[in-house]
């Protein structure tokens, strides 16, 4: 018998993710997509019990080290690269009462999301752009603070947001990182490696953030931009799995 004639064959079926590109990162829609960009995926995610889960129960310690911290200079024109769930926004919009607090996401959504937790009465500039290359001018900032978000970049756009915090932090500038701590050979968590096998399925680009050395590789991004970077305070919490640290940016 003879074939039957083939239906022809779209030649550009979207995949489930490319549904979600939207103007964010390719890496973003792809590996994300289903805890930053879906609206049910934020709305779920976005919960207290979900987010201490996540972060092994250490949530509130990680916010209050980085709030504290945040304490110990005057922070000046602040700039939150990129959104984060939970109260951290919030509490920080409350320390802000006189200038506002800006915020910067690729997510229209994630921006969305974190003005409807922020009250009437506080200031919050929300700006949708790629920290990878944002639209600040140099030195505006005094303060850039990154909550978990470069773990979750591949390597190139990891180096572009960090050169970028470089380029728009003022002299005396203070860049806090909150992050996964270097690799964490000894922890538990690392050693069981079926948990570190399914953490970093989850976080596909975790691993080449445990082997980043940060202090190094912002000396070499701020040598082209004229500027100097020093690491001046760290702590390491949950046995040193995670890390706030801070840099100073001259
Ligand atoms: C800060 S990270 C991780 C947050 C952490 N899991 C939490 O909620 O505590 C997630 C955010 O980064 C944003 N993001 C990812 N890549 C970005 C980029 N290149 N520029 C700006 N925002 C980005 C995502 O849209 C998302 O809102």
């Amino acid at each position: 018998m003879a074939n039957a004639p083939r239906e022809p064959q779209p030649r550009l079926r979207p995949k489930l993710y490319q549904r979600f590109l939207d103007g964010v990162p390719d890496y973003l829609a792809r590996h994300y997509w289903w805890a930053y960009l879906w609206r049910t995926g934020v709305w779920f995610f976005d919960h207290q019990p979900v987010i201490s889960t996540i972060l092994f129960g250490q949530y509130r310690k990680l916010l209050d080290v980085t709030l504290e911290r945040l304490d110990a200079a005057p922070c000046g024109e602040t700039l939150q690269l990129s959104c984060v769930y939970g109260m951290f926004t919030p509490k920080l919009a409350r320390k802000f009462a006189g200038s506002p607090l800006h915020i910067t996401d690729v997510a229209q959504v994630q921006l969305d999301q974190t003005l409807g937790k922020i009250p009437a009465d506080r200031h919050l500039v929300a700006t949708r752009m790629n920290a990878e290359s944002l639209g600040y001018a140099d030195r505006v900032f005094d303060s850039v603070i990154v909550f978990f978000l470069l773990h979750e970049l591949p390597d190139e756009a990891r180096h572009r947001v960090l050169s970028e915090a470089l380029r728009i932090l003022a002299p005396s500038g203070r860049l806090l990182m909150v992050e996964y701590a270097p690799k964490p050979k000894s922890h538990l968590f690392y050693r069981f490696a079926p948990f570190r096998k399914l953490l970093t399925r989850l976080e596909p680009f975790l691993s080449s953030h445990w082997e980043e050395d940060y202090q190094q590789r912002l000396v070499g991004l701020a040598r082209p931009l004229g500027r100097s970077v020093r690491e001046i305070w760290r702590r390491d919490l949950f046995g040193a799995f995670y890390r706030v640290s801070e840099y100073r940016i001259d």
